[in-house]
């Protein structure tokens, strides 16, 4: 057991809902706080004095200067498991031609596939941890993985191989999820259907006798499966057990509503959600996912975060990290500009990034500082909490604690 502190404030993010608005005056925040830490988890929380006087003799970690602290991110929606990169891309929409015309064009996620599948499984392992370890860095203490830019059985099941071995030699949590869904492989000779169809006769299996992933995401958009053909995999993921997240209503509403009808874990995008679908999703158990990183590398319309809230819906933030369309990788900064233009609190920020985050990778345990729960946190060089979404991302957390250990 040690005692770390003391911080200049900890903000617990214990007693929130887990669904709808967040004022910044319901935050617990502790002022010269310190916090014990026992095997990996939380053991308590308190004035850094009490705890020092209840527990004269542990080891104490000081900190030596001023410190919030809150929960780890979680950052439950990226894909830096890829080769190449889209400049060539972004410079085609900053001339006016859109991201589906891009795709229609030669360019978008086939072309990340044609340089996934070119890249040795030594480098795409060495990108691939070096991007996860910089999140780490930056405070994500635990981050999903998509598969989905090798689209083929080989490659895809090479992929989620890769993702495996990071997770290896990761100090953080990673979470691999199987998008082989992403698009129909241009060099595939069949339908849409067809295609679906041997994701779930040829991949499913090999995922569970490898154990490579048990969720599963598919892109529900006119430029890769329409909703009836989604339906059809859906049904059959949500029958073997496989966990469900959806790409949704990027560019159309659509997914969403498969997304409720399935009762996946979260629906992430959501920027063409309408009223309806923003009522649906409020009454469902879907985490909406907001990916602003999309919204910025797009140039397109941010995901109506606010008027979810408002509904009632359990709203996270995920960086979406990827060459295409959110090539950024700083959930921070991401999500402080989304608090900007969505006027989110600082609370529903927090909250999005942490707890609400969790729900959407189905953890139970992390996400809150309280004791109990997983010890992963991040101390930012400030003592005043409201510092960390001001600075829109400026301000690196200068200590990260992975299950109680400094990274
Ligand atoms: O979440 N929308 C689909 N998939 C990714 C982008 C993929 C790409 O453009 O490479 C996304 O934005
Ligand atoms: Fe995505």
């Amino acid at each position: 057991m040690k005692l770390i502190g003391p911080f200049s404030q900890i903000i617990t993010l214990n007693g929130l809902s887990l669904k709808g608005a967040i004022k910044d005056e319901e935050l617990e925040i502790l002022e010269n706080a310190g916090i014990l830490v026992e095997n990996g988890k939380i053991k308590a929380i308190d004035r850094f004095e009490n705890l020092r006087k209840s527990h004269p003799s542990i080891e104490l970690e000081e900190i030596q200067q001023p410190m919030v602290l809150v929960p780890g991110w979680i950052d439950s929606h990226t894909h830096i498991c890829f080769g190449g990169k889209r400049s060539k891309d972004f410079a085609m929409r900053l001339n006016g031609k859109t991201y589906l015309e891009i795709a229609e064009s030669g360019g978008g996620i086939w072309s990340t596939v044609t340089n996934t599948r070119k890249e040795s499984k030594e480098n795409l392992l060495d990108s691939t941890l070096e991007k996860a370890n910089h999140l780490l860095k930056m405070g994500t203490t635990t981050m999903e993985i998509k598969s989905g830019y090798a689209l083929s059985m080989k490659d895809e099941i090479k992929m989620l191989e890769v993702i495996q071995q990071v997770k290896e030699n990761c100090k953080a949590d990673i979470v691999p999820t199987f998008l082989g869904a992403h698009m129909k492989p241009k060099d595939f000779d069949g339908s849409n259907a067809d295609y679906l169809k041997i994701l779930v006769d040829e991949v499913f299996p090999v995922l569970k006798a490898k154990n490579l992933a048990k969720r599963i995401d598919i892109f529900t958009e006119q430029s890769a499966f329409s909703v009836e053909e989604s339906r059809v995999y859906l049904a059959e993921a949500k029958k073997q057990g496989f966990e469900i997240t959806v790409h949704a209503d990027q560019f159309t509403p659509g997914g969403s509503h498969l997304a409720v009808e399935f009762d996946a874990l979260s629906a992430d995008h959501l920027e063409f959600s309408g009223d309806e679908e923003i009522a649906m999703l409020a009454k469902s158990n879907v985490v909406a996912t907001a990916l602003p990183g999309a919204s910025i590398g797009l140039g397109m319309r941010y995901t109506p975060a606010r008027k979810l809230l408002d509904a009632g819906a359990c709203l996270s933030i995920a960086s979406d990290w990827n060459p295409g369309s959110a090539p950024m990788g700083d959930l921070l900064t991401q999500a402080s500009i989304l608090a900007t233009f969505e006027k989110l609190s600082m609370a529903e920020v927090l909250a999005a990034l942490t707890f609400r985050a969790a729900k959407a990778l189905n953890f139970s345990d992390r996400g809150i500082l309280q004791s109990g729960y997983q010890a992963d946190f991040i101390g930012f060089p400030t003592s005043d909490f409201r510092d960390i979404i001001y600075y829109q991302g400026q301000m690196k957390p200068n200590s990260v604690w992975k299950k109680g250990e400094l990274v």
